[in-house]
């Protein structure tokens, strides 16, 4: 499939498919999106939740659907570099795993720290559990959503799989129920989508849907949470 590389209102770049006409990220600012949805209103909050329970040190089991370039997994690793106390095992499901010369292009953070990470963390092998920091373990797993099987495993999940009008069957309840499975009680679901349908199936699995505001150019987005 042609992939070719746009420049977003942030400056921060993104990627899009011609034959779907879909971007990986909001045009209104790749970086400026993935930190508003998934790490303010996803990571940050369970980080602020499990400090309320008052233990020393946070774990964090979290799911990514949709690895794309890994833009929120760099924007994880940069949270654990602020957060020590925490530590975040990163599984990420992925079809089509972008091409190095694509994402070696890719200059989300301009810092030579994070340049190194992110290639570090690009380059980490499929289907294997990697240690980026003794904090931050990944693992990239090159198979479609719809093959896990994890049960109470995850407390976070960022769901950022292509629009329903690019890619209607990710958005099928099916895909919701399995996530509802895989969630620890208590677990959160964030994602950039706010549609009445899909709030409805959530909600239908038994999920309490919560609306927020969306990233600079939508409304909102939504924050689910088994219970
Ligand atoms: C919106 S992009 C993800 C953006 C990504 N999170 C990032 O930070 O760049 C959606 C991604 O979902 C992937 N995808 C498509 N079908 C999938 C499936 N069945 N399971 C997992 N990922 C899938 C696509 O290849 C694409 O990379």
């Amino acid at each position: 499939m042609k992939i070719e590389i746009l420049e977003t209102a942030d400056g921060s770049p993104t990627l899009y498919l011609p034959e779907l006409d879909e971007t990986y990220h909001s045009r209104h600012g790749s970086v400026q999106e993935a930190r508003h949805v998934f790490i303010q209103h996803g990571l940050n909050f369970i980080i602020q939740e499990q400090k309320k329970e008052e233990s020393a040190h946070t774990a964090i089991q979290l799911l990514e659907v949709g690895f794309g370039t890994g833009l929120n997994a760099l924007l994880t690793l940069q949270e654990v570099i602020l957060h020590t106390e925490i530590k975040i095992t990163y599984t990420s499901y992925e079809t089509q795993p972008v091409p190095k010369e694509i994402w070696s292009q890719l200059n989300y953070i301009n810092e030579p720290n994070a340049s190194e990470s992110y290639a570090h963390m690009m380059q980490a092998p499929w289907n294997e559990n990697v240690a980026l920091r003794s904090n931050f373990e990944i693992l990239k797993i090159d198979k479609a959503i719809q093959a896990l099987e994890a049960k109470e495993q995850f407390d976070l999940i960022y769901f950022d799989a292509f629009g329903p009008r690019a890619q209607a069957e990710m958005w099928d309840v099916s895909v919701f129920e399995r996530l509802h499975r895989a969630l620890k009680p208590g677990g959160v679901l964030v994602t950039y989508c706010a549609m009445g349908q899909f709030k409805r199936d959530l909600k239908s699995l038994g999920f309490r849907v919560e609306r927020l505001p969306g990233p600079p150019g939508k409304r909102e987005m939504t924050r689910a949470f088994k219970s």
